[in-house]
């Protein structure tokens, strides 16, 4: 609806630049807002404002001048002027229900699948496989997986790559270990956390054990049969690890998304050939390095990107590069989206410089870094266990369904034991995902069990619950929210335009998640449309509406918020219930 009334608009400005209104060349960027008092209508604008002074007008002259202007639209029943010259536009109700009606009888709820597709690489999650995942890969894998679902639903060709640490100097350790400890590694690998540390105070405490790791590294990067064979091993076990997590947290990743940085080995020294072919490098103590004019440290000293050592070995940017050509040249990607914390902005910004300066990916192919922040404990401080250490994702996930369980107990007594335990486990995980999803993905944020799994506010809990009370309304009735319904859509009370007018912007919603990377906004939207719901529900009897009309026509208005809510929640990656 706002593109159709910034089309309205631009029409209208056209017009008046013919007429000698407004001066030629003018490009206005025309902003179009939902208002917040439906009193003052849906949709307002401010262009008068902006182009009263080249139009040497007062605003409110021009807006005049503009509304007589706008081409007649049946969406549009209504413009006024207000305040110091806004234009506010109001929705034609009947429109409007048009519109949902048609919505309501989709199968995708009147979103129309974009022409033409764009191929999205998604690189999420990418934990390192040295160790056990912790709690700083819960942000990267499901604000990735929330985005890549919407990208799916609007028709785009996802590929999803987890690009997993399978590759660094620390496998060196891991293998000197796993070899030292022989058929009992296996067993040992049941907790690689403590494996991890095992093999660090190996390597700490014996020169000759760090030697043999060294030279693991080198023997593995060379192919060595051996090595390979048990840095599969231990891939295995870990790659099973991570497999088990996103399982648990209900992440579409399997293992044929896998792309570790070990996929790439075989194109390094290619990279660091062509760079070199096009005069991209510096030697700078044996290093091989690439400097590039506008990165410079605090003291303005020139900033390198090295992609080999003194050594040989390469290195994480080496491998990003190589990933970067891979995907323009195999995935033939448009878009590649780098769900990464924000601490590794400046790589990011680098590595991308660079690509495109030696060509590795056509100019047309956009690489955007959509970072996150640190995940806090309540307290605001990093998160760790008591005793200091890093907490295990798996744990905390335990304890979030532990804590779920006590509460859906508590509050629905009637629930059998298997019941018990789906609803617990949709809750717990969901308030986990939910509590995540829920704020703008840059800024830091702090992890509260007790926060997450309340049932007021913008959580999970409480959008579950709401959708169970539209389930609920159609189990009364003896109807299925997706089977067809009689009647057709009335707008009259203001409780019933408002809950539409909500409606009718879920598609804007999930673009906008789709352009910035944002689920948060669809997470608002919901919290939003649940509150709607809500004072629909208390204000318009439904089953009890005094006319058959008026009750056929707040089904179809409970049908499609139900159907909205249950659609958003999936695209956030969370179970809806249909009782709790
Ligand atoms: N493994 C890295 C880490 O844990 C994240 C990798 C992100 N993806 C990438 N293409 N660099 O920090």
């Amino acid at each position: 609806m706002k593109n159709h009334i910034r089309h309205l608009v631009q029409h209208a400005l056209n017009q008046l630049t013919e007429q000698g209104v407004l001066p030629k060349e003018l490009t206005p960027n025309i902003q179009v807002e939902n208002t917040r008092d439906k009193a003052h209508g849906d949709f307002a604008c401010n262009i008068a404002m902006m182009l009263a002074k080249p139009a040497q007008m007062k605003p409110r002259d021009l807006a005049e001048k503009i509304i007589q202007a706008l081409p007649q639209d049946p969406q549009i029943s209504q413009v006024q002027i207000a305040g110091p010259g806004f234009l506010n536009f109001f929705q034609n109700s009947q429109a409007l229900a048009e519109r949902l009606d048609a919505a309501l009888a989709d199968e995708h709820l009147g979103i129309a699948k974009k022409s033409p597709a764009e191929t999205v690489v998604i690189d999420l999650s990418s934990p390192n496989l040295a160790k056990e995942m912790h709690v700083g890969h819960l942000r990267s894998t499901i604000i990735g997986d929330a985005v890549a679902r919407v990208l799916e639903f609007l028709g785009d060709h996802v590929i999803r790559q987890n690009h997993v640490g399978d590759w660094g100097t620390q496998f060196g350790m891991l293998l000197a270990y796993m070899q030292e400890q022989g058929a009992d590694s296996q067993a040992e690998l049941a907790d690689l956390e403590e494996f991890y540390r095992a093999a660090k105070q190996r390597f700490d405490e014996s020169p000759e054990f760090a030697n043999r790791a060294r030279q693991l590294v080198v023997a593995l990067q060379a192919g060595d049969e051996d090595c390979l064979r048990l840095w599969q091993r231990f891939n295995e076990v870990s790659l099973n690890h991570c497999q088990a997590v996103y399982d648990r947290l209900d992440v579409k990743l399997s293992m044929d998304d896998v792309k570790g940085e070990s996929f790439y080995n075989p194109d390094l020294a290619t990279i660091v050939q062509e760079l070199k072919d096009q005069g991209l490098l510096t030697e700078d103590a044996g290093a091989q390095c690439v400097f590039m004019d506008e990165f410079k440290n605090a003291d303005n000293d020139p900033l390198p990107i090295i992609v080999q050592k003194a050594d040989g070995g390469y290195l994480y940017s080496t491998t990003d590069l190589a990933a970067m050509r891979y995907r323009n040249n195999q995935l033939q990607a448009d878009r590649v989206l780098y769900f990464v914390d924000q601490r590794q902005a400046l790589h990011f910004q680098m590595v991308f410089s660079l690509a495109r300066l030696a060509g590795f990916v056509r100019p047309a192919m956009q690489l955007e870094h959509m970072g996150f922040g640190t995940m806090n404990g309540a307290d605001g401080r990093p998160f760790k266990t008591r005793d200091g250490g890093t907490v295990k994702l798996i744990d905390l996930l335990d304890e979030a369904e532990q804590r779920a369980y006590q509460l859906v107990k508590q509050k629905n007594p009637e629930l059998n034991e298997d019941e018990l335990q789906q609803v617990a486990h949709s809750v717990g995980i969901g308030a986990v995902k939910y509590a995540d999803l829920s704020k703008h993905r840059s800024s830091d944020y702090s992890f509260n069990f007790e926060q997450m799994l309340s049932f007021e506010g913008n959580t999970a809990p409480y959008l579950l619950y709401a959708y169970t009370r539209v389930a609920s309304v159609f189990r009364k009735a003896g109807l299925t929210m997706d089977a067809a319904l009689p009647g057709s859509m009335q707008l009259e009370a203001e409780q019933e335009l408002s809950l539409a007018s909500s409606l009718a912007r879920f598609a804007e919603v999930l673009q906008q998640v789709a352009d910035k990377g944002t689920p948060h906004t669809l997470c608002t939207y919901l919290y939003d449309l649940a509150g709607q719901f809500s004072s629909f529900y208390e204000n318009c009897p439904i089953l009890t509406a005094e006319q058959e009309s008026t009750q056929h026509s707040r089904l179809r208005l409970a049908a499609l918020t139900g159907r909205t809510l249950k659609q958003g929640l999936e695209l956030l990656g969370l179970n809806t219930l249909e009782r709790m």
